[in-house]
């Protein structure tokens, strides 16, 4: 890097883009002072230049000829939020071969690729920084990093996607209906270009798999995540849960136990009394729980234009401070020098679940719905069933469980199903019980 001035290769300039570009513009003379040189935008690599953007970007620094971008000698630090695998990947390989940091929001590419990726950042003497593939704003990579270093990680509890959060938030409160709370969510610059990854849980998952990976310090990649989204969620079991003092999150969740580390993203109730049960809108939170440190949790903007870009431009000053590259080298916490992990499957694992029964309203009919639950070895904790008006014939049923295996209870949802007492599946969620620390 030059004595006088950072040089920053942007590629990509869409939501965060645009945002590093404004945040870069409008603090210049407070990171020029902290660093105590500049920091000058170089290029800005996109797919079409001619796209409207939201932040000023003079017309001589876009292209969207990757040989422009890559032939600029003077770009120290190559900043990736264009996102996806390809031709992104590649972007980033051959940034780090040509011997520049990258810095990254692409949790899609370091959950897929990041062993590999950060090995060929070592080969080359670079570095990659990647805040802001979790949490948005929050620095809870850092915090996992270098702040809670001491610990042995024994758990974490995240709402990891903001659209999520979001949809469920605007349910919830204000009795808004998915679809609508969906558009909205992508018009305010949350959702993925393919906004499927974040309903399905799929983004949160690629999250968890970097969060697990720093904080337990093994190898992890998205696959070894079991994965459920919201967009299966029916607006019937906010209301029960609200009834029973419980609001429907999506949880990122990684336990250490005994034989391994259960890693899973799936919509839970979480008790009201709970601080993550509180988290609204496109808020993120993240519970680290440590075996020194007790219960830490960080809470923030987990997506959007501003809060994303002050991670990445946040990335950008610690990398051309140079400390960054040194902790990359001298530290072994990442991805690529770890060891691979054993998952445990999470059908063995003991949770406590709520189950929403379409009950056929005829006599006899709950005692043949414990019968099958019972059956399973699954004791019921409390069961809840108001006097309809309805004529269907059919009535809801709540239950909720103690802790019980989960594949004994998929089991009893699959045998009730297929009961001549029950109409169609019932509805699952688990009850989450957070550790005390
Ligand atoms: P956008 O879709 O808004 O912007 C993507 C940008 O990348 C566009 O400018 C696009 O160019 C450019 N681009 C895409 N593919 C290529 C390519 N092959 N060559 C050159 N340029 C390309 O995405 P976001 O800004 O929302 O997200 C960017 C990254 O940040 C993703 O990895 C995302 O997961 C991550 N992220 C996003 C957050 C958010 O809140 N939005 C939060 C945290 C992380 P063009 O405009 O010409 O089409
Ligand atoms: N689509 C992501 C979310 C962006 O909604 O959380 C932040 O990573």
């Amino acid at each position: 890097m030059s004595e006088a001035s950072i040089g920053i290769g942007l590629i990509g300039c869409g939501t965060v883009g645009s945002g590093v570009i404004t945040l870069l513009g409008e603090m210049r003379e407070a990171y020029a002072q902290r660093l105590g040189r500049s920091l000058e935008l170089r290029r800005v690599l996109v797919r079409n230049t001619t796209t409207p953007r939201d932040a000023v970007v003079p017309a001589n620094l876009m292209t969207d000829d990757p040989e422009t971008f890559f032939g600029d000698p003077d770009i120290d630090i190559v900043v990736e939020v264009a996102g996806g695998l390809d031709p992104v990947g590649g972007f980033v390989e051959r940034a780090l071969a040509a011997g520049k940091h990258v810095v990254t929001a692409n949790k899609s590419l370091l959950a897929a690729r990041g062993v590999e990726l950060f090995a060929l950042a070592r080969k080359h003497d670079v570095c990659i920084a990647f805040e802001a593939s979790c949490g948005g704003g929050i620095p809870i990579l850092q915090a996992l990093k270098f702040g809670l270093a001491a610990n042995r990680v024994d758990a974490l509890y995240g709402i990891l996607n903001g659209t999520c959060n979001y949809i469920l938030s605007q349910m919830s409160d204000h009795g808004a209906e998915y679809d609508a709370a969906l558009t909205d969510a992508k018009a305010k610059g949350f959702a993925e270009a393919d906004p499927t990854l974040d309903v399905t849980g799929a983004d949160a998952a690629q999250k968890l798999a970097i969060l697990a990976s720093l904080a337990f310090g093994v190898a992890v990649n998205a696959d070894d995540v079991s994965c459920q989204g919201i967009d299966e969620i029916e607006i019937e079991d906010i209301h029960y849960g609200v009834e029973l003092g419980y609001a429907i999150k999506l949880l990122a969740i990684a336990e250490r136990q005994d034989e391994g580390y259960v890693l899973r993203v799936h919509p839970c109730f979480v008790h009201m009394d709970e601080p993550l049960s509180q988290v609204r809108d496109a808020f993120n939170a993240v519970s680290v729980f440590g075996h020194a440190v007790g219960h830490s949790m960080f809470y923030g903007h987990g997506a959007g234009q501003m809060p994303t870009a002050s991670a990445v431009v946040s990335d950008i000053l610690n990398v051309a401070a140079g400390w960054y590259p040194q902790a990359f080298k001298s530290m072994a916490i990442w991805p690529d020098q770890h060891e691979p992990s054993q998952m445990v499957d999470p059908d063995d694992v003991n949770n406590r679940y709520y189950l929403r029964i379409a009950a056929r309203d005829v006599p006899g009919v709950m005692a043949k719905v414990a019968k099958i639950i019972g059956d399973l070895g699954i004791s019921i904790s409390a069961i809840l069933q108001h006097e309809s008006d309805e004529d269907s014939g059919f009535v809801p049923l709540i239950i909720t469980t103690h802790d019980a295996r989960e594949g004994s209870v998929r089991q009893a949802a699959e045998a009730l199903a297929q009961s001549d007492v029950v109409a169609g599946r019932p509805a699952c969620l688990r009850i989450i019980e957070l550790p005390t620390g």
